[in-house]
């Protein structure tokens, strides 16, 4: 099976990368890691091999005998990078290149010591989905190809490096003032799950295979927040069969990590917006450790196929929430999900080729046209196969496709195919097609039903006709019935309105991040000025673009806050990881 990716330039029929071995220094001076990757081929191969690159200084390309090889690299492309093309001697089976990322690298955002929670030390770190890794080696930057490695950081010997690897061990460099990590992977990986951080990082053990890792200023918290990731991952065994990554540890990160989480494998990034202090925000691990198997398992093909990994991964995860916590809360977050999806839907527009799980995406940015739309419509039409074929049937379907694919990269052809062959009639009988390759969303969408859901949606909505919650039953709420309150209410509301929701409620000064977030999208996208401060430094301490997109957008197209939105993102666009900066800039271009 050959199929070219529309967002990679290497073409994999001309010799697949299948191992690294890096040797990496991180100069925090400079802003620069330089090094060399040596790139080792499954096959030997001979004549041209395209990579991909971004903004990489490339010194020197050599053959295994040291000899100097002819290479070229070709002009940016805004969205691709470069192509790095090698001209290999006949049955080469290796190379190594010379090379420097640039300050500017997409994938890494280099932290100014008040960035962090310590304050003291600079910190590191990469985000390479979906297609950023070039910014850090020269790759076959597909989700197509796979590769072990083996990696060697030198860094300032009052920082640790942690990798998204078994775990690594420090030894002395001849580089004075500085000291060495040495990593291996030995699980192969698609280049978008290459991860590392480094900081002034500790750990603690959570379980016989869990460990948390941050700065030590977060350490406590995080392993309160997180201590049942042991059962989580004994839950998500039950769903999908044994993990196979050998550790499942985690790191949580600085807050202008720019996602929710990142499923790194064997090292999971977090954001610390989840440290909400009641355990209320822990789906997201639960999450990332589902992507354990749907992902970093059985990889999509390429981004085009996307909701193989997310619509899976949504739907084990409320698998995971309904064994740990019953199927109220299963039924809640899945209504929680269809109003994200609806309201996805419909900012694309229900005609929208955006709105298909299979997308076509060939020329199009996949940062720019992330949305919630794999992960819920996927969750949905997941659940309802499940529903079609029975859970005992689905179950031992899903243990076998994972079993069948594993270490295997799928385009959504591929899954069709299994589910016939597997589950016959299914398809058919849900319509799968339609669900598939067709915009919106089919009217055969399974329903969860949730009675809490119903009387605060109710309660929300009766709010123009002078609704209120009874304030002490209100002040009992979960963080779920918060957030789906608040959703749920107009966007704007008059200003004694949000005087009264603050006063009672004292939602200004919320610590748990998805209330805060959505009370602010609220109060001061309704003018309301006694959040402004506390929006503007939620602004400036968070860097999670699920958080700023809205807020940014909301503030934006207000008449009374548009230059306020220009000002908060002035002072803390040097703040933000390179994704989501250009995220916001295209917010306020448009
Ligand atoms: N893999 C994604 C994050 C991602 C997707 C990064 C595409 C870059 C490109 C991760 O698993 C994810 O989905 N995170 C969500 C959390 C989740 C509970 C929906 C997030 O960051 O909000
Ligand atoms: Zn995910």
């Amino acid at each position: 099976m050959s199929r070219r990716d529309p967002h990679s330039f290497s073409d994999l029929e001309q010799g697949r990368v299948q191992s690294l071995d890096l040797d990496l220094n991180v100069n925090f001076a400079t802003s620069r890691i330089e090094g060399k990757a040596t790139l080792y081929l499954a096959a030997p191969a001979g004549g041209p091999l395209d990579l991909d690159t971004r903004d990489l200084e490339i010194k020197g390309v050599s053959a295994s005998s040291g000899e100097a090889l002819d290479w070229e690299i070709a002009a940016e492309d805004d969205i691709l990078g470069s192509c790095l093309r090698v001209q290999l001697p006949e049955g080469a089976t290796s190379f190594t290149i010379d090379y420097a990322t640039s300050p500017e690298a997409s994938a890494l955002q280099w932290l100014e010591p008040a960035q962090t929670d310590g304050g003291k030390h600079p910190y590191l770190f990469s985000q390479c989905q979906a297609i950023h890794a070039r910014s850090v080696i020269p790759c076959q930057d597909s989700p197509l190809a796979r590769f072990t490695f083996t990696a060697k950081m030198t860094v300032p010997e009052d920082l640790t490096v942690v990798m998204a690897a078994a775990p690594g061990t420090a030894a002395a460099s001849e580089k004075p003032g500085t000291h060495s990590f040495s990593f291996e992977m030995p699980q192969s990986i698609p280049p978008y799950l290459f991860a590392f951080a480094v900081g002034n990082i500790v750990s603690q053990d959570l379980g016989p295979r869990s460990r948390v890792y941050t700065e030590p200023e977060t350490l406590e918290k995080s392993a309160w927040e997180f201590a049942d990731v042991d059962k989580m991952l004994l839950a998500a065994e039950d769903v999908f069969g044994p993990y196979l990554w050998d550790r499942f540890d985690f790191l949580v990160m600085p807050g202008s990590f720019p996602y929710g989480g990142m499923e790194n494998p064997r090292l999971t990034f977090l954001t610390p917006t989840l440290l909400a202090g009641d355990r209320s925000l822990v789906n997201v691990l639960a999450h990332e450790l589902a992507h354990s198997w749907t992902g970093n398992l059985v990889t999509n093909a390429t981004m085009d196929d996307f909701w193989l990994n997310e619509g899976f991964t949504v739907w084990a995860e409320r698998r995971i929430l309904e064994n740990l916590d019953g199927q109220e809360a299963k039924s809640l977050a899945a209504a929680i999900g269809r109003n994200g999806l609806m309201e996805a839907m419909n900012s694309f527009g229900m005609d929208s080729p955006f709105t298909q799980l299979q997308t076509d995406s060939k020329g199009s940015d996949p940062d720019e046209f992330y949305s919630l739309v794999p992960y819920e419509k996927g969750f949905l039409f997941v659940a309802l196969l499940e529903q079609a074929a029975g859970r005992e049937k689905f179950d031992a379907f899903i243990k076998k496709y994972i079993k069948h694919f594993s270490f295997t990269s799928i385009t959504t052809g591929q899954f069709e195919e299994f589910l016939n062959a597997e589950l016959p009639g299914i398809a058919e009988k849900v319509q799968a097609d339609k669900w598939i390759h067709q915009a919106g969303l089919p009217d055969n969408a399974p329903v969860f039903e949730s009675e809490r859901l119903k009387m605060l949606e109710d309660l929300a909505k009766g709010w123009s006709d002078g609704q209120r919650p009874e304030v002490a039953a209100a002040a009992k709420w979960s963080p779920e019935d918060w957030q789906i309150f608040l959703q749920a209410l107009p966007r704007t509301l008059p200003l004694e309105d949000c005087a009264w929701l603050d006063d009672n409620f004292n939602l200004t000064a919320q610590g748990n991040s998805e209330i805060l977030c959505n009370w602010l999208i609220i109060a001061t996208g309704s003018g309301y000025e006694p959040t402004f401060d506390r929006t503007a430094k939620f602004l400036g301490d968070v860097g999670r673009m699920k958080y700023l997109k809205p807020l940014y957008t909301t503030l934006y197209n207000g008449d009374k806050t548009k230059d306020l939105a220009k000002q908060i993102f002035a002072a803390n666009a040097g703040g933000y990881h390179p994704i989501a900066r250009g995220g916001i800039e295209r917010i306020m271009a448009g």
